[in-house]
């Protein structure tokens, strides 16, 4: 299979030296990479900005803002059987944005006006054709409903929802505890380190037996 994945957060500019972002690592999306990598699959890996060594035998396509991941999706979707969207995109980015340092100037409040980011899954979901599409939830609550909505409204074919609060689980951690669900069922993983979660849902993903 040719599989196109993302990985790690996006960083939303404010001025040339700040931006605002999430507490991805990188490490889920990069263990995808690796195992699918390890099972002969052609793998393309869309990054944000990480602090983790390349996956062997995978080519990464490295991207700061969810502009930019989005344009990287559109380009090499194409070529893709599967995509899987690990990454932390940012949903939110500064409306302005400063060419010059901002200065405190003595200010004691200050208000930041926000716009949303693209959304990539929706952006490109007319694009879909007969790909698998695979979509991660990160949630601090109501994590069966979020999943579920999120598995409907993003055209996914497998969600994998991880609860955040969770000890052990989402960001920067090397484990993670997920719910898997489909359009019929949902499967309750224990804690696991996160390459053998990327083994289960390649496993899915194969199973789905369209290539
Ligand atoms: O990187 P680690 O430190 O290892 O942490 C792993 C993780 C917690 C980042 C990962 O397991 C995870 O949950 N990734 C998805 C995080 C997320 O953005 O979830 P969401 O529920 O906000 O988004 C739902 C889906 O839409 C995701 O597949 C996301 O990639 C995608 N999305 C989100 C926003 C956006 N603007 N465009 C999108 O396509």
């Amino acid at each position: 299979m040719k599989l196109l994945i993302t990985a790690g957060p996006t960083r939303e500019p404010l001025d040339p030296v700040r931006f605002l972002s999430n507490r991805s690592s990188g490490k889920m999306g990069y263990a995808l990479a690796e195992e699918a990598a390890a099972r002969g699959h052609e793998v393309t890996l869309i990054s944000g900005p990480v602090a983790l060594q390349p996956p062997k035998n995978a080519q990464v396509v490295r991207v700061v803002t969810a502009a930019d991941m989005l344009a990287a999706v559109k380009l090499h979707l194409k070529k893709c059987d599967v995509l899987i969207m690990a990454a932390a995109v940012a949903d939110w980015r500064p409306a302005r944005v400063g060419k010059r340092k901002m200065k405190k100037g003595g200010a004691q409040r200050l208000t930041l006006e926000l716009q949303p980011t693209p959304d990539i899954l929706k952006s490109i979901g007319k694009l879909k054709g007969r790909r698998i599409f695979v979509g991660f939830a990160a949630e601090t609550h109501n994590l069966r409903a979020e999943a579920k909505r999120k598995l409907r409204e993003k055209n996914l074919d497998l969600i994998v929802a991880n609860d955040v609060t969770v000890p052990g689980a989402g960001f920067e951690v090397e484990t993670n505890c997920v719910t898997i669900f489909d359009a019929q069922s949902e499967e309750q993983w224990p804690l696991l380190a996160k390459r053998d979660v990327a083994e289960r849902i390649l496993d899915r993903i194969e199973d789905l037996g369209k290539f």
